[in-house]
């Protein structure tokens, strides 16, 4: 079997910046104005108060302190609360296209591998901006790539299920180098206003390159060991947006939305996230003292020190388990890819790591890997 391995990444940011004080501060306002209107059918008992939100337990709960949006505008006004953005037309490209071309270009350059080299272009991420053309193929003509490209969503494990596409199509011959984007343009999709998830998403994308040892020239390139995916159905984390929306005019107006149940998703995946993760590395004769670094999904920061507690054994040291959720909150399949671009220098040759993303699904996808070069 081929040794397949991550030979760069890439991260796009989006320069705008939206701190829980901003949001907190806009979703009271919309409080007050909502209380206002309705008051007559609060004090008649028809309507229930809405309640203020709160910096304190956005990061007590959450680990976030702010998270990069592509459109500021409208998110903070009491009377949009949604991002601002003019819908693009056939001849423009779509954002999450756009994203993904400079994310692209960065892991490109880190594998030392141009446009010409790739063959297969996955485009993976919790929301695919249209159902087609895909984006993948619109990417793969931006960056002039030949081969072939395609889409795919298993939400926030989106990156990882894409990994293991990319390598399964690597070992079976139909591609040498795998080009992986997950533009998460997430702020669409966040109901801002949800006291219990306004505070949730950021926008990102992510690249990976996905190659095999006979090619890989990159300095800083981590070979899979082995990979491990796992999904089991629940309904605690949903969207229901669907193309077959206008044919029901009686369809909820928040059904475009992230909803989620979240005590119950912290509760029932995380047993399942620790046993995918200590099964595979059991197979693989690693064991929890071989790992350098965990690179885990970025939901929330209790859930992330519960599993790397879980995965080691013990409490986990400052940087083992590093987090990205403070500044870029919860950016779905994205989050893992982040920490591990951000937080792969300092390794040697040899050294273990685990890159691991959970979600809706619910989905669990782990990669083990080992420091190549
Ligand atoms: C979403 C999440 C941060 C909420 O944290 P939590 O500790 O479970 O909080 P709860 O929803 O139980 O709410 C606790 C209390 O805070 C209150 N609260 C909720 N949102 C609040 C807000 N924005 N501001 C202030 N208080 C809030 C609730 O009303 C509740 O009050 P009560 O105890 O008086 O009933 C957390 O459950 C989580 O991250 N779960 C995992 C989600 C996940 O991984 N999802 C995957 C998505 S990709």
């Amino acid at each position: 079997m081929k040794d397949v391995v991550i030979s760069g990444s890439g991260v796009f940011t989006p320069a705008s910046i939206v701190t829980n004080e901003e949001l907190v501060a806009s979703y009271n306002q919309y409080v007050d104005l909502f209380n206002a209107e309705n008051a007559a059918a609060i004090a008649e008992g028809e309507v229930v108060a809405m309640e203020y939100s709160s910096c304190e337990f956005i990061e007590k709960a959450s680990g976030i302190k702010s998270r990069h949006v592509l459109y500021k505008e409208g998110i903070l006004d009491p009377n949009v609360m949604q991002p601002v953005f003019a819908k693009r037309g056939e001849d423009e490209i779509p954002e999450m296209v756009e994203m993904a071309i400079v994310a692209a270009k960065e892991a490109m350059a880190q594998a030392g591998k141009t446009a010409a080299d790739i063959d297969l272009i996955i485009c993976a991420a919790s929301n695919i901006q249209r159902a087609y053309p895909a984006l993948s193929i619109e990417l793969q003509q931006q960056l002039g790539a030949a081969g072939y490209a395609f889409d795919m969503n298993v939400a926030c494990s989106s990156a990882t299920f894409a990994i293991s596409n990319a390598v399964n199509a690597i070992r079976g011959g139909m591609a040498k180098v795998v080009l992986v984007v997950n533009p998460e343009f997430a702020s669409p999709q966040v109901n801002y206003t949800s006291r219990d998830s306004h505070f949730i998403f950021g926008d990102v994308c992510t690249a990976t390159i996905i190659e095999t040892t006979d090619t890989c020239t990159a300095d800083n390139s981590w070979k899979i060991l082995g990979m491990s995916l796992k999904t089991e159905f629940s309904n605690n984390i949903r969207c229901d947006v669907s193309y077959t929306d206008h044919c029901h005019p009686e369809v909820d107006p928040l059904t475009p939305f992230f909803k989620q149940q979240g005590r119950k998703v912290f509760k029932e995946l995380l047993p399942i996230v620790a046993d995918v993760i200590l099964t595979e590395m059991a197979r693989l004769d690693v064991a929890p003292d071989d790992l350098k670094r965990l690179w885990l999904h970025q939901a929330n920061i209790n859930m992330n020190v519960f599993a790397a507690r879980k995965i080691l054994g013990r409490e986990p040291e400052a940087g083992e388990a590093p987090l990205v959720l403070d500044t870029y909150a919860n950016t779905a399949s994205a989050g893992s890819i982040i920490a591990f671009h951000q937080n792969k220098q300092g390794l040697t040759a040899g050294d273990k790591a685990v890159l691991c993303s959970f979600g809706a699904g619910y989905s669990v996808g782990c990669l083990v890997l080992e420091r190549y070069r």
